[in-house]
């Protein structure tokens, strides 16, 4: 069986969306031994920006017809949904990058939603289990001056539990930045806190992302 992992920091030490996806990584190995995990790092190997009007404009024009780069950017759609679709289980660690989601991230989302199996009538990850993990320096919390402006994890839930009908789970974990960020010193034990647990919710959903029932992979 293959997991897939797509990780969106733009960072690959220190990375706290990382350190979650590695814990529900482990979880799922120790559940599933000998099993492939499958990789990709959007936030270090990036996606070119033009693919995505590339693939939309190859699917106004006959496949003879297109041009080198239109045909570079379909196959680059089909070869993210496949690596997604074929997978038993996908793992996304995706951080808040100004109050939204990297144009890395935005990217993938937009060449997967040209593939022509998102029209199929079944959802493109009915059932699949699928774990977010995602991460924000800042406080978002009801009654916090930012509460609402976190405008990734609505987005992520959004596309890959209501449209893509994948069983989600997602692990939330803020205040990453409170360490280096000395206006945030006071919220330094708050951040403590959480981070404690988010592991411990990463163990918890990793455990379970383990034991999840498997759907068919096409
Ligand atoms: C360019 C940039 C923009 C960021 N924008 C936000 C933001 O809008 N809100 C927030 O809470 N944190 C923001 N952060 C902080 C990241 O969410 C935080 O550092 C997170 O831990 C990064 O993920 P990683 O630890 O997996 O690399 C930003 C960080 C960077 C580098």
């Amino acid at each position: 069986m293959t997991l897939f992992r797509l990780d969106a920091s733009i960072r690959a030490e220190g990375s706290a969306s990382r350190e979650i996806a590695d814990i529900v990584e482990q979880e799922w190995l120790a559940a599933h031994p000998g099993d492939t995990v499958e990789r990709r790092h959007i936030g270090v190997d990036v996606l070119p920006a033009d693919a995505w009007g590339h693939a939309v404009n190859a699917g106004f024009v006959p496949v003879e017809d297109r041009t080198a780069e239109q045909t570079a950017a379909v196959k680059l759609a089909t070869t993210l949904t496949d690596e997604l679709v074929n997978a038993d289980a996908a793992l996304l660690a995706v951080p808040l990058y100004n109050w939204g989601v990297s144009q890395h991230v935005k990217a993938w989302f937009d060449l997967i939603l040209t593939d022509p199996r998102v029209r199929a009538p079944e959802p493109l990850l009915q059932g699949k289990p699928v774990v977010l993990a995602t991460v924000r320096g800042g406080g978002y919390a009801p009654g916090t001056p930012k509460h609402g402006w976190d405008h990734s994890t609505p987005y992520l839930r959004r596309i890959l539990g209501d449209l893509w009908g994948a069983d989600l789970t997602v692990v939330e974990r803020e205040l990453t930045l409170a360490d280096v960020n000395p206006m945030m010193e006071p919220l330094r034990p708050l951040a403590k806190q959480l981070h404690a647990e988010a592991l411990e919710a990463a163990q918890v959903a990793g455990r379970a992302f383990g034991l999840a029932p498997l759907t068919e992979t096409v």
